[in-house]
């Protein structure tokens, strides 16, 4: 073995992320940028690494690379996307994905082979690094994925991702993975031919050694795709199999994001040109592309939403310096929807659960319901049969409050009503440890009230969390003034390990996430009475970009619930909340939604939504026949009311900031990520612009939209 030695990069120009040790003729090149969570290919890494590769084609003694990463769980996570903000023009942004296609060029262009040895996530720019390299090998570990999650920033891979993705691994499989953006963990990467070999963490670097030592031996050679079938030949192999991919693939992108994200169609662009022509046609197609889509708006607010939820993920939720406690064992009161889901996602993140509800059916139900959503994961090949049986293992279920003792934490997620809350903590709290919180999960409670029946007010708060839980990204948690800091961080931090994003809200009937909820719903109503058609509000509201228009909103939710919260919210509220009378009186005729297969819409047996139920409309007294009201009326109507009250929920001090607003709006109710939220997209329209509309539509429908003092405070300045 030769002496060790270090390759010092000559110059240094910034944080010097680079360290590289040759041992026995092979290259161990370590990212680890210095004083960063993550590796990112910033402008000095980029500066830093293409010294480091013209260095190692000089030096004749190196015969084989391996690039590896100093963090704990990150290979590289892609570009650096502080640096997207301070590009103003598409023309920079072009010249940027440039400069990154050159580095990569570099790399693939290498005299000596260059392994990438891969622990952690691998995006974007990172494993667009990965494969320009002579062969990869990842770690079979679940922090370990790969994905080009560039569209879900609204931009497109720039530095060669789009060409040599579909090159590796296919085009369907490139397509798949560059227009959802979608996490790929090992396991498939290797299934897929995107790694060629699996290896435990613990032997990452030794293989990688070996490998690069083969490698510059010329005793292996990089396997190109295994498993190329007829298929995959047909479609995928050929000039018209290819053509026809691409169009199928553009008519889907185009139904999924209905015009409103431009950056998965031009990523569709770019891969075509690669295909089509020249590979330099096909770069200077993607780096055009990406500046075209860095320099949108959709990108920038996309980019804004990241940024949003990341710091997100480091907020204790309290402004004071306190320490979380464990959770280990979380008690669900109620095992209906809810409770069943909340203990769906707690079990899968190693919680013991203790779920009890009023008899034993009830209490298999919710099992039942567990082990669906579990099930749903081994169908999809996530967890294995034996995951599932140890998953649900740690649920308990009982018709008594047994085991209830030892729990850190309880969730109450009974019936929505106050008395039975009341009951509920009534009968819990002498039971439990006297540092354990309990948190109610209610949609409109205030917990204020909740919390009057306490012995221990400061470990009474909110969790509200959103349906189903599984999918849903969201959790409210709710603080009243005399809740501990302790036990809000306490709920902050376990929710982020349920893995979902969490804002702290005041205490106010809804909170934040119902309250602006509401009067956008009420809008629809009043529109419905006004004659508009059920189809006319859904569909300007989906072309709004919300993911479903409110009316199928309110089938989805049940009307019970909905005109049960909204008379909750009505007494708080007053006339600014009326609910509407068509809601009203679809309820008295039984028409809850989709759950009983009788609302707005026609529902079949199995519950699958059909057209408008042509009765509603004499059912709801709303007018006889329909009349025309414009598109932009409709979405002004429903948006502005929802605007407004997100407005009075920060002058109230309801969320404690612009950006809660708008992870909580995007997140809870889907609220189009495009436009950023709700706070982003009055800054976008200019809050005078906004308070004028208000003022307009309030004379006409007085009472309804008198703009918040928080907006007409904003447009002054
Ligand atoms: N650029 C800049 N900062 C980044 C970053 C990136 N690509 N990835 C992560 N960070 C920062 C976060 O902002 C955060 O900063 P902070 O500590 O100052 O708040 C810090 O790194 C830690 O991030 P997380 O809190 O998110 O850490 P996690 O461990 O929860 O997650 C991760 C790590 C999975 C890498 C996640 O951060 C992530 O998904 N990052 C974004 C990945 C991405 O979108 N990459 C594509 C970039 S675009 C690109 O590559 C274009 C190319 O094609 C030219």
């Amino acid at each position: 073995m030769d002496a060790m030695r270090t390759v010092d990069n000559p110059e240094p120009r910034g944080p010097y992320a680079f360290s590289v040790d040759v041992q026995d003729g092979i290259a161990i090149v370590t990212l680890d940028m210095p004083g960063e969570p993550v590796n990112k290919i910033s402008r000095a890494v980029k500066d830093e690494f293409l010294q480091i590769i013209d260095r190692l084609e000089r030096d004749t003694e190196v015969r084989g690379a391996v690039l590896i990463s100093g963090k704990p769980d990150v290979f590289i996570a892609g570009a650096d996307i502080e640096e997207f903000l301070l590009l103003e023009t598409a023309a920079q942004a072009e010249r940027l994905s440039r400069d990154g296609q050159l580095l990569i060029d570099s790399v693939a262009k290498m005299r000596i082979p260059i392994v990438a040895a891969i622990h952690g996530a691998c995006l974007g720019g990172g494993l667009e690094v990965a494969l320009a390299c002579t062969y990869r090998i990842a770690t079979e570990h679940p922090k370990t994925v790969l994905a080009l999650p560039e569209v879900q920033l609204g931009i497109i891979p720039g530095a060669g991702g789009t060409q040599r993705l579909p090159r590796k691994i296919g085009l369907r499989a490139a397509l798949d993975m560059i227009l959802t953006g979608k996490n790929v963990r090992a396991k498939k990467a290797y299934q897929m031919g995107l790694v060629e070999e699996l290896v435990h963490p613990a032997i990452l670097l030794q293989v990688a050694v070996k490998r690069a030592k083969e490698l510059g031996e010329g005793g292996k050679r990089p396997q190109t795709r295994k498993d190329r079938g007829f298929v995959d030949t047909l479609l995928d192999g050929n000039p018209l199999g290819r053509s026809v991919v691409l169009r199928k693939a553009r008519e889907e992108t185009i139904k999924k994001t209905k015009g409103h994200y431009p950056a998965p169609l031009a990523a569709l662009d770019a891969v075509a040109a690669g295909l089509s022509g020249r590979a330099a046609h096909g770069y200077r197609e993607e780096s055009r592309l990406f500046g075209e889509m860095a320099a949108t708006d959709v990108s920038r607010q996309l980019i804004y939403l990241f940024f949003a939820t990341t710091a997100l993920k480091k907020d204790s939720g309290v402004d004071v310096p306190v320490e979380p406690r464990d959770v280990d064992k979380l008690g669900i009161i109620g095992a209906g929807f809810m409770g069943s889901g909340i203990a769906s996602v707690a079990v899968q993140q190693g919680t013991v659960v203790r779920m009890k509800d009023a008899d034993h059916a009830r209490v298999a139900k919710g099992f039942a319901a567990v082990r669906g959503v579990l099930k749903d994961r081994l169908t999809k090949r996530q967890i294995t049969r034996t995951q599932l049986d140890d998953t649900m293992s740690l649920l308990g279920g009982t018709v008594d409050y047994s085991g209830f003792g030892s729990v850190d934490l309880v969730i109450e997620a009974v019936f929505e009503d106050l008395a039975t809350k009341h009951q509920v903590l009534r009968e819990i709290e002498p039971v439990m440890k006297p540092e354990a919180i309990f948190a109610t999960n209610t949609s409109t409670i205030p917990i204020a009230r909740v919390a009057e029946v306490a012995v221990r007010p400061d470990r009474v708060l909110g969790m509200h969390f959103f349906s189903p839980v599984h999918k849903m990204p969201l959790i409210e948690v709710i603080t009243t003034p005399g809740t501990s800091p302790e036990s809000v961080a306490t709920a902050v931090s376990y929710g982020k390990r349920l893995g979902k994003t969490v804002i702290v809200v005041n205490d106010g009937p809804g909170f934040y996430v119902n309250r602006i909820l509401f009067p956008y719903i009420n809008e629809a109503g009043r529109l419905l009475e006004q004659g508009a058609s059920i189809e006319a509000i859904d569909d300007a509201m989906v072309a709004f970009g919300f993911p479903v228009g409110p009316i199928t909103l309110l089938d989805e939710v049940g009307m019970d619930v909905g005109a049960k919260a909204a008379s909750v919210m009505h007494e708080a509220f007053g006339a600014r909340f009326a609910p509407s009378a068509a809601i009203e009186k679809l309820v008295a005729a039984g028409r809850y939604g989709r759950k009983v297969k009788k609302g707005f819409y026609l529902y079949d047996e199995d519950g699958k939504k059909g057209a408008v139920d042509p009765e509603v409309y004499a059912v709801a007294g709303a007018a006889a026949e329909r009349t025309e009201i414009p598109q932009l009326e409709i979405q002004q109507r429903c948006v502005f009311a929802m605007l407004n009250e997100a407005a009075r929920c920060l002058e109230d001090g309801i969320i404690r900031s612009e950006r809660d607003g708008d992870v909580g709006a995007v997140f809870g109710i889907g609220f189009p990520p495009f436009r950023g939220g709700p706070f982003r997209y009055i800054d976008s329209m200019g809050a005078s612009v906004l308070v004028s509309q208000l003022e307009e539509l309030d004379s006409r429908f007085p009472g309804r939209f008198e703009p918040a003092e928080q907006l007409l405070r904003q447009a002054r300045r």
